[in-house]
């Protein structure tokens, strides 16, 4: 049996992973963890804890018995270059902590699992930008990028000197609609629905040609469980494995969210933010993922689309059911 760690817990997939894991292990298996008050999602146990405290992590590491943590909380890359020494300290940190925490246990005869996103951002403007290759060159320009790519290094580290079983993930951009948009380069593509549904038109921080590689929630979701869930022997990276979902640039999106509300209109305004979205790829190659563990991406634009404006309701509508 496993219990499970969710720290980070209040945020964007944190937030959706707790249920995924509860629904999977059981309510009473599974703790929410992060720093600020409770605020849950069906999972029955929630921890106040600070990462970077690590006395604090490995105490209820010891009292629940934990067997698998997920290391979620850290700055992201728009966020990260207002504070980048707390970013810094919070990506690196929080990922140490847990790194030497389950290196201790594990030489105690408690081995610990560790789940720790890596990000699209741990590549740079070197970078092959179309299909991606998992091994490419790597000169990120964000302080999360490098505190990103700095953290594989570690996880490898850990994983080859150690033993620890770490794994992780380069996500693409996340979308989601449970979380409201904040802290990255590619919330836009969450941004512009919630304009979408308030009847605004948009005015996207992107020009229309910037393409990124994106991906669902439930796909970015059941590829992190299932990552989790590969026997070890089949995990063989120890980096980070490139997981793709799909491509599109604002121009598509905005394209794709007229066919289903007419009347939407955007803008383009670019501004620091593109020079972040410039620096990373455009698509990923995930050959290692599909190989290794048998992942393959199942959410496409269409659906994508069709669940966001489902999903995130318009205001002037609930406004009418309530009258
Ligand atoms: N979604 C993140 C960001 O834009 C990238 O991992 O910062």
């Amino acid at each position: 049996m496993e219990r499970i760690l969710v720290i980070g817990a209040n945020g964007q997939i944190g937030n959706e992973l707790v249920d995924a894991l509860v629904a999977q292990h059981g309510a009473d298996n599974v703790i929410a963890a992060d720093i600020g008050p409770r605020s849950l999602f069906g999972a029955r146990r929630y921890e106040p804890v600070d990462v970077l405290d690590s006395n604090a992590v490995a105490h209820c590491i010891e009292n629940y018995g934990v067997t698998q943590v997920y290391q979620l909380a850290a700055l992201l890359s728009v966020t990260g270059e207002q504070v980048p020494l707390k970013a810094w300290t919070l990506n690196m940190n929080g990922l140490l902590n847990i790194l030497e925490i389950a290196r201790e246990r594990g030489q105690s005869g408690k081995p610990l699992r560790v789940f720790w996103p890596s990000s699209i951002a741990a590549f740079g403007p070197h970078t092959p930008a179309v299909d991606t290759p998992q091994l490419a060159v790597m000169d990120p320009t964000t302080i999360y990028g490098i505190s990103k790519q700095a953290g594989e290094r570690l996880c490898e580290y850990y994983f080859s000197k150690f033993g620890v079983d770490v794994r992780s993930i380069r996500y693409p951009g996340i979308i989601s609609y449970k979380s409201p948009p904040g802290g990255g380069t590619t919330d836009y593509a969450i941004a512009i629905f919630h304009a979408a549904q308030r009847g605004e038109t948009y005015p996207c921080y992107l020009g229309p040609e910037t393409t990124l590689p994106m991906i669902y929630m439930p796909d970015a979701i059941r590829a992190t469980i299932e990552l989790m869930d590969a026997p070890a022997e089949r995990v063989r990276i120890r980096s980070a494995y490139n997981v793709a979902g799909l491509s599109f640039n604002p121009r598509e999106l905005a394209q794709k969210i007229k066919q289903y509300l007419p009347q939407f209109g955007i803008s383009y305004e670019p501004d620091s933010r593109q020079t972040i979205a410039d620096s990373w790829p455009h698509s990923l190659d995930d050959t290692y993922a599909r190989a290794d563990w048998g992942w393959h991406a199942r959410i496409g634009l269409e659906q994508l689309v069709l669940d966001m404006l489902a999903n995130i309701k318009a205001p002037r509508c609930e406004l009418h059911q309530a009258a």
